[in-house]
């Protein structure tokens, strides 16, 4: 494993290898959420619309020399009754945060989803900061429903078409999770 970059550094950008995620990446996965986000992670109302899997196609991984060092998920939700995207979570190893592979992964995901044509929007709730350099801008406050408690700046969307005239129908709109298929 390469050496990690120390805190006094300037941090180096690094091009971490961009894969789908497999089952065997599951465990470093739910390591690299309880470093980056703490061990109550789903108690966050974000999770209220995580309730089926993941998206199989949209679920990534970033190595470094065969270490996986970040994780990009993506989940579909309702709005309207539109299937639409979730963005997260993402995270990446707090040693390694800063050198670019949040960046690869969001760049990738966010590829993959236009290349499927499946969605109009995606959604995301994170830092207010770091998103919109990838595209994504404020969701105007009173047009969404949020199924829980959020800190109204952290709630982004962005067009995954090439139509940026596509818009959500007049608000405010619910966004409601995939329920799971029950047996
Ligand atoms: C937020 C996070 C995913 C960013 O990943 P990262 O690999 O550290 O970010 P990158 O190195 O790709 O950053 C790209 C740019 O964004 C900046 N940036 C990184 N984190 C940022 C943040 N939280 N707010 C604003 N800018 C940020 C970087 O300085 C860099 O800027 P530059 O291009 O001008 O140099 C990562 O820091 C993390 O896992 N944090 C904890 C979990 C979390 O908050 N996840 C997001 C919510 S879903």
């Amino acid at each position: 494993m390469r050496q990690a970059p120390s805190s006094l550094n300037i941090r180096p950008q690094i091009h971490p290898v961009i894969r789908h995620q497999d089952v065997d990446d599951a465990s470093r996965i739910d390591e690299l959420m309880v470093a980056t986000f703490g061990g109550v992670r789903t108690d966050r109302s974000v999770w209220n619309l995580r309730l089926t899997e993941a998206i199989e196609d949209l679920c990534f991984v970033a190595e470094l020399d065969r270490t996986v060092v970040g994780s990009l998920r993506f989940w579909q939700i309702r709005v309207a009754s539109v299937p639409q995207l979730l963005l997260g979570p993402l995270a990446v190893d707090p040693v390694w945060q800063g050198c670019g592979v949040g960046a690869a992964l969001v760049s990738k995901g966010i590829d993959r989803a236009r290349q499927l044509r499946q969605w109009q929007q995606v959604f995301v709730s994170g830092d207010p900061e770091y998103y919109p350099r990838f595209g994504f801008a404020p969701v105007p406050e009173n047009a969404i429903i949020w199924p829980g408690p959020i800190e109204q700046e952290r709630l982004q969307m962005m067009s995954l078409t090439q139509n940026q005239k596509v818009k959500l129908p007049p608000g405010p709109l619910a966004l409601l999770p995939e329920l799971p298929v029950s047996a």
